[in-house]
C-alpha cells in the first residue's frame, strides 16, 4: 500500500507523517516513510540544487525535469522494493505536488507533466493521497517561523521565498486534483491543532476502503 502526503509549505505534514507511521508501527505494521526530493544519494543532490534559494534564476522546465529525476531515482531505489516486500510506504509528497507546484503554479502543461510520469515513473500511482488544506498565510507564516528557529533549514527556502499568489495557485491546483479524484484523495483541514489533525487522519485509514488499519 502506498499512501503519500501532500500540501503547502506549512501544513505540518512532516509532524503528522511521524505521529502516523508511530501509530501505525504500534499496531504492527511494517511503514517505511520517505519524501520527496532527496531520499536517495543521487536525490540529496538535486534536493540542494531545487531548494538553494540563490537558485534564482532555474527554468521552470529544469526545475520539473530535477523533480523528475529524483522521483524516478526514488521509485527505483526506495520505493519499489518496499513495495514488493510487502512495506506500507508513507510518503512525504510525489507526483501530485509536481502537478500543483511545476503545473498549476509555475504554469507549465500538466499534460506534459503527466505524459512524463506516464514514460519515465512507470505510472506508480499512490492508493490514497491524504491532502493538508490551509489557507497559505497560515501555512507561511508558521514555516517563516520554524526557518527563524532553526527548525527548518535556512538553505532550503527557494520555494517559501515565493508570492503569496504562487502558493495560492499551488493550494487551488491541489484542491483541484483532489475534486478530480475524490477517490483517492482525503482532504485535512491542517488549520486544526495537532492531536485533531492526527485523530483526522487515523479516521480517515480507518474508512479507507474497509480499513487500512486492522
Ligand atoms: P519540503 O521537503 O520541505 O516539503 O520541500 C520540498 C519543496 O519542493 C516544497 O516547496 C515543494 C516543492 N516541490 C515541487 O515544487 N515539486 C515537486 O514535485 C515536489 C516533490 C516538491
Amino acid at each position: 500500500m502506498f499512501i503519500t502526503f501532500e500540501g503547502i509549505e506549512g501544513s505540518g505534514k512532516s509532524t503528522q507523517i511521524t505521529r502516523i507511521s508511530e501509530f501505525l508501527k504500534s499496531r504492527g505494521y511494517d511503514c517505511f516513510v520517505t519524501r520527496e526530493p532527496g531520499n536517495t544519494a543521487v536525490g540529496k543532490k538535486i534536493r540542494a540544487i531545487l531548494l538553494d534559494p540563490e537558485n534564482k534564476i532555474m527554468d521552470f522546465r529544469t526545475e520539473l525535469l530535477l523533480y523528475m529525476a529524483d522521483r524516478a531515482q526514488h521509485i527505483s531505489e526506495k520505493i519499489k522494493p518496499a513495495l514488493s516486500q510487502g512495506r506500507l510506504v508513507l510518503c512525504d509528497r510525489y507526483f501530485d505536488a509536481t502537478v500543483a507546484y511545476q503545473g498549476f503554479a509555475r504554469g507549465l502543461d500538466t499534460s506534459l507533466i503527466y505524459i512524463l510520469h506516464e514514460i519515465v515513473l512507470d505510472d506508480l500511482k499512490p492508493d490514497l493521497t491524504v491532502l493538508f488544506d490551509l489557507p497559505p498565510e497560515i501555512g507561511l507564516s508558521r514555516a517563516w517561523k520554524q526557518i527563524q528557529n532553526g527548525t527548518r533549514d535556512k538553505g532550503e527556502t527557494r520555494f517559501e521565498k515565493e508570492t503569496l499568489i504562487f502558493h495560492e495557485k499551488v493550494r487551488a491546483g491541489y484542491l483541484e486534483l483532489a475534486r478530480r479524484e475524490p477517490e483517492r484523495f482525503r482532504i485535512i483541514d491542517a488549520s486544526k491543532n495537532e492531536d485533531q489533525v492526527t485523530d483526522d487522519i487515523i479516521v480517515y485509514l480507518r474508512k479507507y476502503r474497509s480499513g487500512v488499519l486492522k
